[in-house]
């Protein structure tokens, strides 16, 4: 009975193809031929040749069944011998900087001053000891003269331009405050200011010009020191992926699954066989579900309306990743774990057969992990979107000039009263206490890279489609990229499994 069913379709969808003037090929008539509404997915195709992705996506987002079947993971064994599998790892999960199973706040006065403190004394410590700066307190600011020169160190608590346009800054420090300013014919400096966001502590060279103004020369920022990108001993590779969002509409789980078939050996290509061979370690940078009430009308846009069901789906993907890679998850706002920065590890009760692996590893964002001697902190990147929205000179499209300002302010926070908010703990989890070898984040659902200072930073994509959200703001996303980075020689490749056939 069904196979008359589908004969039929077969004619009509073939008939209503001719008389659109459209070209449909084999594969593609025989998926559809599977779905009741082939005509409602017809309708939405008005290209003169009618792509099987194109299908595939329309089946997906009209929930059709036939979608999910035809997408199945088809996982190829064949001869493939990974190398990562013979090595053991060699990873430590630094648990000194991993804010899961730690958070202490209560969000009482208290807490914010401990914050406060921590956060400026380690950040002054840093710009202490640059060469050439020589900091003085504020209180020896009223015995020197007008214009002599000097240097001070503070933290940011306002920022506006004067009525004569010139950036003023009000600095605080533990002997008290002072106003710095930056005057509007210093374009220079003017752009660095620019970059200054409230609650950062900063460097100033400058010259006294009152008691409690200076006159801004230069800003120093705690920054990284210039050092050589460290290696690896051994010839293995850490793979970077993010923002999956299981359960949404929009999760693009042909793609997805691409990749899966892939990282199991699913590829014809001997040179790619032998880079895949290296992978040992996976990052997967946040957004792993889409989440429940995340944002208003969420509901609409979801395939799986359940949590739990969403992290089941996220985890049959990951069981299905071979168990000699070591993978490391932390979370990101659409994940089941508090919004605020810094979130701790996505808990048991949603992952619990993924708890039960031996090479899955839960984290918190931001997290830090040493791999082969290589310390990379991991790091959703909610206030990368702060970055963009405060300052004038980054681009969503290029994710990791934000990533590189924050490793010039030594912390992933953007402040309090941005639209990312944080969580003051005891210690603060989001400054970049050490010199990281590797920066992992997500996020903008956009991939960058880029080498500062001995850290490669890089910038995952997504494996969702474009968001009406980013539509309205204009935002391009790059989906279906893994990116490879060879620990030996810090290689960079791209894996797109958005134009691939595997
Ligand atoms: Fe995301």
């Amino acid at each position: 009975m069904e196979t008359t069913i589908q004969s039929e379709r077969r004619k009509q969808i073939v008939e209503y193809c001719n008389n659109r003037q459209q070209i449909i090929d084999k594969k593609s008539i025989e998926l559809l031929e599977q779905e009741e509404h082939w005509q409602e997915i017809l309708e939405g195709i008005t290209e003169p040749i009618v792509a099987y992705r194109k299908i595939t996506e329309k089946l997906a987002k009209h929930g059709s069944k036939v979608a999910q079947t035809n997408e199945e993971v088809e996982i190829k064994k064949g001869s493939f011998i990974a190398h990562a599998k013979d090595v053991d790892p060699d990873f430590r999960i630094m648990e000194e900087y991993e804010v899961t199973n730690q958070s202490l706040s209560e969000g009482k006065i208290g807490d914010f001053l401990k914050y406060f403190r921590d956060k400026y004394e380690f950040l002054s410590h840093l710009l202490e000891n640059r060469t050439g700066f020589s900091p003085v307190a504020f209180t020896k600011i009223g015995r020197m003269d007008k214009y002599a020169e000097l240097d001070i160190i503070g933290m940011v608590v306002k920022k506006w331009v004067s009525k004569n346009g010139n950036t003023t800054i009000e600095l605080d420090s533990p002997e008290g405050r002072c106003i710095a300013i930056v005057s509007k014919d210093d374009f220079e400096t003017n752009r660095e200011a620019d970059k200054i966001l409230l609650d950062d502590v900063i460097g100033l060279k400058g010259k006294k010009f009152a008691d409690e103004v200076i006159i801004i020369k230069s800003i120093i920022r705690p920054d990284l020191p210039q050092r050589p990108p460290k290696k690896a001993e051994r010839d293995l590779s850490v793979m970077l992926i993010s923002d999956t969002h299981v359960g949404s509409k929009l999760f693009m789980e042909k793609e997805f699954n691409k990749f899966i078939s892939w990282i199991n050996g699913g590829t014809y290509s001997e040179k790619e066989k032998e880079r895949l061979g290296k992978i040992k370690y996976l990052v997967i940078a946040g957004d792993n579900v889409d989440g429940i009430g995340v944002y208003p009308g969420q509901i609409d846009e979801l395939e799986i309306k359940d949590l739990y069901e969403q992290y089941n789906k996220f985890s049959e993907f990951v069981k299905k990743i071979p168990e000699h890679i070591e993978i490391f998850i932390c979370p990101g706002q659409h994940d089941a774990v508090r919004r605020a920065d810094p979130q701790p590890a996505i808990a048991r009760e949603y992952v619990k057969d993924l708890y039960d692996l031996s090479n899955v590893h839960f984290v918190g964002s931001p997290s830090w992990v040493e791999i082969e001697g290589l310390k990379a902190m991991i790091y959703h990147g909610a206030s990368h979107h702060d970055m963009y929205m405060a300052t004038k000179h980054l681009d969503a499209k290029q994710p990791e000039l934000a990533m590189i300002e924050l490793l010039k302010k030594r912390d992933l926070s953007t402040g309090f009263g941005l639209n990312q908010p944080y969580v003051p703990e005891k210690i603060d989890y989001m400054l970049i206490r050490e010199e990281p070898d590797f920066y992992f984040a997500g996020d903008m659902h956009h991939k960058g890279y880029a080498n500062y200072r001995g850290c490669t930073c890089v910038n995952a994509g997504t494996w969702q489609e474009r968001t009406d959200f980013q539509v309205k703001e204009g935002h391009i996303p790059t989906p279906g990229i893994a990116i490879d980075i060879n620990l030996k020689t810090r290689k960079i490749t791209e894996n797109n499994f958005y134009q691939k056939e595997v």
